[in-house]
């Protein structure tokens, strides 16, 4: 293979003492990206790796250099990526976000630095990603894709993402090595959308076909562009390794092999779910370890020694005897040691929050005690934001942990966050456990809500607590960066957060969903918390209404905010938001009218009328932005079938399949749901209509409600749904502003 190829001959590997990951001393990297995102100051930043004031952590010195070039010193490639960052954020005013690079908007004269700035992070690790990132976000994502994402960490100083992409490569060919067959392995590996649960062992098979091997090639092939490409720029990319689920048929095929099965994950079928897994006891354990991380090796270099690794992540284990789960974590560990001396152990600590009662603290500390030494694993407090648990579990008994923003989950788009929280909690936590040694993000799925997540990266960089205030108008300011802006865009965002970006509500503490996107019913769905929360925490009329009035009336002060992209998608985002909490009242009338014994069945649909116009107005406004197309999504997974009509059509069930039923029979609806053109004018409008027009049936022949039925409909609309193809427009339609303004006239309303 041609991989060894890729690497630059120049990368010199170095152990440091304090992260034992491995270090690259190259600036080839951050050269590279300036040349890329701003080509015309290609020649004008100057890096040089040095050691740079008292902190053992990535560090920068930002100076005036010669003839207007700007001097950045770094004790190491992350320092140099963040320093660039300060510099074009907070002096230069230009940002690079999930919706694109705008740092080429650098003023021609580049602005002075004036007195040095010289700053540390805070925590030796800034981590990202969730594993179930990668199928949320990231299942169709291009290798363009992610190389903007890749700029955006390595600019904000991330320095230890996951690196997932691609697994099923090497762990297939280690199956075949133990004597598994291509159908044996076929029967296990889950469909494209699906693979991050399938690495979790939470479940197996594919619902959709099996999985290509063209996909697993095609996939490998990006990892390999990928990985190089995080270490150029300072990071060390937290790798995979061999969790020990394995295909049914080792069962037959190692009839003496201690496999034991896992337990049923979110009511699917066992033909889905209840995967084998080899106790890491087992002999054939370690020898599976060794040829994965070998072959791992040989493909991407030794470029990390942190390997990710969860087995009873919503799973739980075969026993909850302390010594049996010892022994579990200390064969699991021995294991990635017998392949790897250097091997640190990752693992995500939900499982601590979501099967607490399983978790005791007992248990934890057997598990953990399991493994040697604490500085051979880091475990992500995964939701420190909203449920911490390092406080529970005594800072993981000494264990290095990191205090990780989830926020989001399945990708849901509601307008939410708590700057407290992921400003003052996380220093809070550095000051109290000794043994936190970074701060990430790992949310499930990335979609909206940047700002509260540039905060957390930026508190990583701030031994002081943010101030949420002036925070907000500077991120406005480098949002919308044109000269003389007008004051109301930034006003616009000083209303966002004192509102929706300081929640208070403890019962909602992640974006709320929308009632458009849930399975219609009479009941339960206005006053649901927790991780699918409809809870409203803010008044609507107060806040984005007048922010959206602020926002469109900045453009007739200043035209060229037009050609400003994060502009045009902040307005469809907010006009999405009116509308979206708007459907709850229109939801509440419907539901009086119907149960009321003084209405007609003509009241009823009365009350229906203006909820499918609102979702045909929430339809058109969300499809004059690219941001917010189900084409788009749907357009990523067709691509990677190059053509082939078969492929094309598999891949789109899988990306249709995801964000609506979830499973063969709607197994976990709608908990990846997401407002986008496209979906909510087919889907979702259908969904509405049908429970609408059954009410009024049901009203007029005074037949009682039945929810059987209801529920049985909405999963026929949902199954064929799943089988279409996409027959609509690939690009946008209208003009953003024009659809807003119109909108906010008729649903704001204030
Ligand atoms: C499994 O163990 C039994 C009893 O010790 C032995 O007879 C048999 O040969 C073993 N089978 C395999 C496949 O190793
Ligand atoms: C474990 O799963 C295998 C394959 O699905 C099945 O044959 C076996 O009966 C299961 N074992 C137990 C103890 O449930
Ligand atoms: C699947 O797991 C459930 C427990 O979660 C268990 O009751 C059931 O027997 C398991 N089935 C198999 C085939 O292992
Ligand atoms: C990686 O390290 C292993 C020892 O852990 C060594 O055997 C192997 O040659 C190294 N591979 C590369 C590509 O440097
Ligand atoms: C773990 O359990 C297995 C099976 O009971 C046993 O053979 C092994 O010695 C145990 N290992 C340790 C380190 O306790
Ligand atoms: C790990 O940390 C705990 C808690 O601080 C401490 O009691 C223990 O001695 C440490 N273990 C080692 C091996 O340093
Ligand atoms: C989040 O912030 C609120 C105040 O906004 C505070 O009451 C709450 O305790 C914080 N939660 C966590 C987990 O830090
Ligand atoms: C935060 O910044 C605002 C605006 O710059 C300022 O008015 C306020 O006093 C600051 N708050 C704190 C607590 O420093
Ligand atoms: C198209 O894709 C399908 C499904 O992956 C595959 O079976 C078939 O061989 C492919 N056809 C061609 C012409 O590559
Ligand atoms: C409710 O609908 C289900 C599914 O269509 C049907 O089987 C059941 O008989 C209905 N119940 C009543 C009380 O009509
Ligand atoms: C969806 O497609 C599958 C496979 O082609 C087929 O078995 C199933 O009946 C279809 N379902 C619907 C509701 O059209
Ligand atoms: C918000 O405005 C709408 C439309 O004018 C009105 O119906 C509603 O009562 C207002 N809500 C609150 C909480 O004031």
């Amino acid at each position: 293979m041609l991989l060894r190829g890729l690497w630059p001959t120049s990368v010199v590997l170095l152990a440091s003492f304090v992260l034992r990951a491995v270090a690259v001393s190259s600036l080839a990297g951050i050269y590279s990206l300036v040349q890329r995102r701003i080509p015309a100051h290609a020649n004008s930043f100057t890096f040089t790796l040095a050691p740079v004031g008292g902190s053992s952590f990535d560090s920068f010195t930002l100076r005036d250099g010669e003839n207007g070039g700007i001097q950045i010193d770094c004790g190491s490639v992350s320092g140099c990526a963040r320093g660039l960052y300060t510099y074009a954020s907070e002096i230069g005013g230009v940002d690079i976000w999930w919706t694109g690079s705008r740092l080429d908007r650098l003023p021609a004269t580049l602005p002075p630095v004036g007195a040095p700035i010289t700053r540390s992070a805070i925590v030796p690790y800034r981590y990202m990603f969730n594993t179930v990132t990668f199928s949320y976000t990231l299942a169709f994502s291009t290798f363009e894709d992610w190389e903007l994402l890749i700029d955006w960490m390595a600019l904000r100083g991330v320095n230890l993402p996951l690196a997932w992409v691609g697994f099923e490569y090497t762990l297939s060919e280690v199956f075949h090595e133990v004597g598994l067959t291509d159908d044996d392995i076929a029967d296990f590996f889950s469909g494209p959308a699906f693979q991050a649960w399938n690495r979790f062992g939470n479940i197996q098979h594919s619902w959709s076909g099996t999985l290509p091997t063209q996909w697993i090639n095609d996939q490998f092939a990006l990892q390999q562009q990928i990985v190089p490409r995080l270490v150029e720029l300072g990071m060390t990319p937290v790798l995979p390794s061999f969790t020990g689920f394995v295909p049914r048929a080792m069962h037959s095929l190692y009839p003496n092999a201690s496999i034991v099965n896992g337990s049923q994950w979110a009511y699917f079928d066992p033909l889905y779910t209840n995967d084998s897994f080899l106790e890491p006891f087992d002999p054939l354990f370690t020898t599976m370890q060794t040829s994965f991380i070998e072959k791992q090796q040989a493909a991407f270099g030794n470029v990390s020694h942190i390997y990710t690794l969860d087995q009873y992540n919503e799973n739980n284990p075969y026993s909850g005897d302390t010594t049996y789960l010892a022994n579990i974590s200390s064969a699991t560990f021995a294991s990635l040691r017998a392949a790897d001396p250097q091997a640190i152990w990752l693992m995500q600590g939900w499982l601590f929050y979501a099967m607490e009662s399983f978790w005791t603290t007992d248990l934890v500390e057997a598990y953990l005690g399991g493994v040697p030494g604490n500085d051979s694993m880091i475990i992500l407090d995964l939701w420190s934001e909203g449920q911490p648990q390092w406080e529970r579990l005594n800072s993981y008994y000494g264990k290095q942990w990191v205090w990780c923003e989830l926020h989001d989950y399945g990708g849901t788009m509601g307008m939410e966050g708590d700057f407290y929280n992921v400003t003052a909690s996380p220093l809070n936590a550095l000051a109290a456990s000794e043994s936190m040694v970074g701060m990430g993000l790992t949310p499930e799925g990335l979609e909206g809500n940047e700002i509260i997540y540039d905060v957390l990266l930026d508190q990583a960089w701030s031994p002081t607590v943010i101030n949420k205030t002036a925070y907000a108008s500077a991120w406005a300011s480098r949002r919308y960066p044109i000269s003389q802006l007008p004051s109301g865009a930034v006003s616009a965002w000083d209303i966002l957060a004192s509102s929706v970006y300081d929640n208070q509500n403890q019962l909602v503490q992640t974006p709320p969903k929308s009632l458009v996107e849930l399975t219609p019913a009479i009941s339960g769905l206005t006053d649901l918390g927790s991780i699918e929360a409809t809870l409203p925490f803010y008044d609507t009329n107060t806040t984005l209404v007048p922010a959206l009035k602020m926002l469109l009336q900045a453009r007739n002060e200043s035209e060229v905010l037009t050609d400003v992209p994060e502009y045009q998608h902040d307005l469809v985002d907010i006009a999405r938001q009116i509308l979206a909490n708007r459907f709850t009242d229109l939801y509440n009338t419907l539901i009086t009218a119907y149960k009321s014994p003084s209405t007609t069945y003509e009241d009823v649909s009365a009350a229906g009328r203006p909820m499918l116009e609102l979702i045909a107005d929430l339809d058109s406004v969300l499809l004059t932005n690219e941001n917010f197309l189900l084409a788009r999504w749907i357009n990523a997974a067709r691509s990677w079938a190059v053509g082939n009509a078969t492929y094309a059509d598999y891949l789109e069930y899988n990306a249709r399949n995801q964000i609506t039923l979830w499973g063969p029979q709607g197994q976990i609806s709608d908990y990846a749901s997401k407002q986008w053109g496209g979906l909510v004018g087919t889907y979702y409008a259908s969904r509405w209509e049908a429970f609408i027009s059954y009410l009024v049936e049901v009203k007029e022949n005074e037949e009682p409600y039945n929810a059987t039925f209801v529920a049985e409909k909405m999963l026929d609309i949902g199954l064929q749904w799943d089988n279409e193809t996409w027959a609509g427009s690939w690009g946008t339609e209208g003009d953003s502003w024009d659809v807003a303004e119109r909108l906010l006239e008729r649903w704001g309303l204030v």
